[in-house]
């Protein structure tokens, strides 16, 4: 058996990696020069894969990483993990499952199943995927089986992993799913069949929305027991003491990554070609993306509390990513947060040793040290990485500002929280 990943990223390489870990053949393919060199020297650039499984898998030559499309036609399956992402506009950029589309095309084989993980709305697989491979001449369901499976990997969760994480699978047809649950069930401990492609499409919409309207939900209330003089984090805590009919969801700084931020519009985007207008997702996308904006004015009320103007304040930000444990800065609200600031004249730097590379606004500090943080007028917590030393920043910082509720239990009249 040979599976053929096309897009390494996040999504593709640890799904990859499992198929190698089963001792299946595994053609690795993606654009990114960059990336292949990386992985055919053994190295790992996806935080939750470690370099020495890539190293085995390459060495073993299980995994065959290139750039090269024509090792599709020695596959028998196809499972594409391509970016899907946003335009300025704010609609669906589908523009990397067309290319990839357009290059399987080109060596796609009689029999062979390909499987979209990438996510979008709903009739992407039937409208756009099946008529791109059409190309081959080639009939979804006649020549080719098609199917769609939405990921559903959470990076740095060390308990839910590509393995034990249920799988939605749905076909164009019943033998299309029946093939692409038997590809899975190699390397997936549960695979939940759907009836159709577009639930399958439909399934992870649903998801991430339900956690962005959630979030937008408590920073609304986040905003609300600001203006009450209330502690946001004990009252979600308290409310998490009810055994049944809540779920709690906590504040921040504003969504990020690559996925709650961005695939509730494609959903909005499609339903609004259909006249019908997504309110829910629609308000938690306003409400989120105010949430950087909140961050600054609550700042900007600390420090006039301590008598400094935000205008040539010192500010130290700890941590780049938009969540804990990930070097993620993909749509990460810290870099609308440092911009804001920038933009009130005062003084930002930001430290977070996850992030390697890349340009930012604002100084990078390489080290977390006292000194640095004894410098700034106040440290925001604003990634809540777990190997940062909360002891160590809390007794050397002058004014802490805490979005992640890191320092409970803390008690001092320098903490505040969001
Ligand atoms: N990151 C996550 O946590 C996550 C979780 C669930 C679902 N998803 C979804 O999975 C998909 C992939 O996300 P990701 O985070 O892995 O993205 P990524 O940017 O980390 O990886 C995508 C890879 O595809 C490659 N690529 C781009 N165009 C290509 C092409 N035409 N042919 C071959 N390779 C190409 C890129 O070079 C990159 O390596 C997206 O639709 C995303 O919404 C992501």
């Amino acid at each position: 058996m040979k599976i053929a990943v096309v897009g390494l990223g996040y999504v593709g390489l640890p799904l990859a990696c499992a198929f190698a870990e089963k001792g299946i053949h595994v053609s690795g393919i993606d654009v990114s020069a960059e990336k292949i060199r990386l992985l055919k020297k053994g190295k790992s650039y996806v935080g939750d894969i470690k370099s020495s499984i890539v190293k085995k898998a390459v060495s073993e030559g299980l995994l065959s990483p290139s750039t090269d499309f024509r090792n599709v036609q020695k596959c028998e399956c196809v499972i594409i993990c391509v970016p899907t992402p946003l335009r300025k506009t704010k609609d669906p950029d589908i523009s990397y499952i067309i290319s990839s589309c357009e290059n399987i095309s080109k060596h796609l084989s009689k029999g062979t199943t390909v499987v979209l993980e990438s996510t979008t709305y709903p009739g992407t697989t039937r409208e756009v995927v099946s008529s791109v491979l059409e190309k081959s001449g080639m009939k979804a369901g006649r020549d080719y089986y098609l199917a769609f499976s939405p990921e559903r990997i959470d990076p740095a969760n060390k308990k839910w992993t590509v393995k034990n994480t249920p799988k939605v699978i749905g076909g164009i047809d019943s033998a299309s799913l029946k093939k692409a649950c038997f590809y899975y069930d190699k390397i997936i401990e549960n695979v939940v069949p759907a009836t159709s492609l577009e639930a399958a499409e439909m399934v992870k919409l649903l998801e991430n929305t339900f956690r962005a309207v959630n979030i937008g939900l408590t920073n609304e209330m986040a905003q609300v027991a600001d203006k009450l003089g209330l502690n946001i984090w004990e009252i979600v805590s308290l409310a998490a003491t009810k055994p049944y009919g809540f779920m709690p969801f906590y504040p921040g700084p504003g969504l990020g990554g690559h996925c709650i931020p961005i695939d509730p519009l494609y959903l909005s985007w499609k339903m609004r070609s259909l006249n019908f207008y997504t309110r829910f997702i629609d308000l938690a996308s306003e409400i989120n993306s105010a949430m950087p904006a909140f961050v600054v004015g609550k700042l900007t009320r600390i420090l006039n509390n301590y008598s400094i103007p935000a205008k040539g304040s010192k500010i130290l930000i700890l941590g780049l990513a938009y969540k804990k444990d990930v070097p993620d800065t993909r749509e990460s609200p810290v870099l609308e947060i440092i911009t804001e600031l920038l933009n009130l004249n005062a003084d930002v730097s930001w430290f977070d040793d996850l992030v390697i590379g890349g340009s930012y606004p604002g100084k990078r500090v390489k080290e977390l040290s006292a000194a640095a943080l004894k410098s700034a007028d106040a440290v925001v917590i604003a990634a809540d990485h777990s190997h940062f030393d909360y002891d160590f920043i809390v007794s050397n910082a002058k004014i802490v500002f805490d979005l992640r509720n890191v320092t409970r239990g803390k008690k001092g009249k320098k903490i505040h929280k969001l």
